[in-house]
């Protein structure tokens, strides 16, 4: 069964699951996949906020954080239980053990890694997320991307994001690992 329309960029044969630290532009580079592929994209941040009526930080606040990775976890199943889509995940969703037992075993994942400067320059003015509301988050978000590394390298494919690539660019190279991946095919000519 196709699951691209014609005139994409080429046929997606599994879902693709954009891991990687806050910042790295998974949702940028999920929506421009998306377009690319015309295929579903999905978020699993905006899917926890619209089932639970409350912004992240809101979850965090009133619930604590294993609630909210509960609930990240519940929604990745759902959403991978789906024809296959692009799914852009929270930063954490990738440690825990269970989920990535799940998307190894449905799904071709791609951790966007980018480096603590870029990230730093992409989240300094942003103040929706909960983890970085600390007397020094450039200091957490290093401490963050030094702790999670180590799961993070456990990713089947990688792409590093450098500061002065556009989306386009990033999403071009995005494309590349996918059809050596698999996991997209190129789209054959209609007949
Ligand atoms: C988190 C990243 C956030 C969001 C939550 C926790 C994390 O998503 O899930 O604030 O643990 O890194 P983004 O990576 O989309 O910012």
């Amino acid at each position: 069964m196709p699951h691209s329309k014609p005139n994409s960029q080429g046929r997606l044969t599994q879902s693709v699951v954009l891991i990687g630290m806050m910042g790295a532009g998974k949702t940028a580079i999920g929506r421009a996949l998306s377009a690319r592929l015309r295929v579903e994209m999905h978020d699993s941040d905006a899917e926890i906020v619209t089932s639970a009526k409350l912004s992240i930080a809101e979850i965090f606040d009133r619930y604590g954080e294993p609630f909210f990775r509960d609930k990240e976890g519940r929604v990745i199943a759902r959403l991978l239980d789906a024809p296959p889509c692009i799914l852009s995940t929270g930063g954490g969703a990738w440690l825990a053990e269970d989920n990535r037992k799940m998307l190894l075993e449905t799904a071709c994942v791609l951790w966007l890694e980018a480096d603590l400067d870029l990230l730093w320059s992409r989240v300094r003015h942003k103040s929706h997320r909960p983890l970085l509301q600390t007397e020094d988050p450039k200091a957490t978000l290093a401490h963050l991307i030094e702790t999670r590394t180590p799961a993070y390298e456990l990713a089947p494919w990688k792409v590093a994001v450098q500061p002065d690539w556009s989306i386009d660019a990033t999403a071009d190279r995005v494309m590349d690992i996918l059809l050596t991946a698999g996991a997209v095919t190129p789209q054959e000519a209609a007949t």
